[in-house]
């Protein structure tokens, strides 16, 4: 159901890969809100074609940039707030790859060469979009990011390898970032602490079913679909939201709250 939530306001949404993606369900859910945006994601993600229906779908541009290039992101910013009419007052920053939990490498084992990788298209990314906001006065007063995280940011998840690493500091972009463009333009900027969720990323983690289905049972309300996720995103973006900033948010069911629930002792018999 929607309520014009975002009636009037400007967005970038990244990430959208698949109809899978968090991010499509999010743009889904923005247009339903009202608000205008433009899609963009890596060049080589475009080559599937498949953003093109989300784009028609929901009337927007699609501009594509590498997150990890400044240049593209200054470009972004600049066609996004010449095509939308105006500075932005939503980013959605749904980004994530590891070349170490793709390549199945243990922990213990990682390859530096591929953290660098990962820390660049995962965190720095994150950095990177605020930061040309920053510079070229992107942003609306009260503008809303978000970047999506995951709970191995704070407790030890064997299957997620150098990505743990990598959200911990996105998290902490987040805080630090967070309190610079809050003192200087009111801008807010927080991560969503999402459940394991079925898309192509998440997917790519060796073992996913099994911790999918574990957190199932562990979280009181079960696992918060890409649905849910786009839900909560758009509470974010909201005028409701307006005094949040330099959070990490748990949106996983209770899972994180919870030490052990009564069906995972169940299973143990
Ligand atoms: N799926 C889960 O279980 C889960 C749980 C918690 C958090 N997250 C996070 O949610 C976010 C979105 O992931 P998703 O699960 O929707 O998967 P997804 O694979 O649909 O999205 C990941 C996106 O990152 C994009 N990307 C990769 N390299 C890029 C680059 N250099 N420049 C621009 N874009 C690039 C991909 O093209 C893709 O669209 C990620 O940050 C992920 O870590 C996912």
């Amino acid at each position: 159901m929607a309520h014009n939530l975002l009636k009037g306001k400007r967005g970038i949404i990244t990430g959208a890969l698949d109809e899978n993606s968090i991010a499509w369900k999010v743009a889904l859910r923005a247009h339903e809100e009202g608000a205008t945006f433009v899609l963009t994601n890596a060049p080589i993600a475009m080559r599937m074609g498949e953003i093109n229906k989300l784009a028609a779908q929901t009337n927007s541009k699609i501009i594509p940039a590498d997150a990890t290039s400044v240049e593209d992101i200054e470009k972004l910013y600049t066609e996004a707030m010449a095509h939308l009419g105006g500075k932005i007052d939503f980013v959605l920053h749904s980004i994530g790859m590891s070349v170490n939990i793709r390549k199945n490498i243990p922990y213990p084992e990682l390859n530096y060469d591929y953290f660098n990788k990962g820390v660049d298209v995962s965190a720095f990314s994150f950095h990177k979009l605020l930061a040309v906001a920053y510079k070229l006065d992107a942003l609306n007063e009260h503008a809303s990011v978000v970047a999506l995280s995951y709970i191995a940011a704070q407790r030890a998840y064997p299957f997620y390898t150098d990505m743990a690493d990598i959200k911990a500091m996105l998290e902490s972009i987040a805080r630090t970032f967070g309190y610079h463009y809050g003192k200087h333009k009111k801008v807010r900027v927080n991560t969503i602490s999402q459940s394991p969720t079925r898309t192509t990323a998440g997917s790519g983690i060796k073992g996913f079913s099994d911790f999918y289905d574990f957190a199932e049972k562990q979280s009181p309300l079960g696992n918060a679909s890409a649905e849910d996720c786009a839900n909560y995103t758009i509470s974010l973006f909201s005028d409701f939201t307006r005094m949040v900033t330099m959070q990490n948010l748990y949106h996983d069911g209770g899972y994180s709250s919870t030490g052990v629930s009564q069906e995972q002792l169940d299973a143990m018999k």
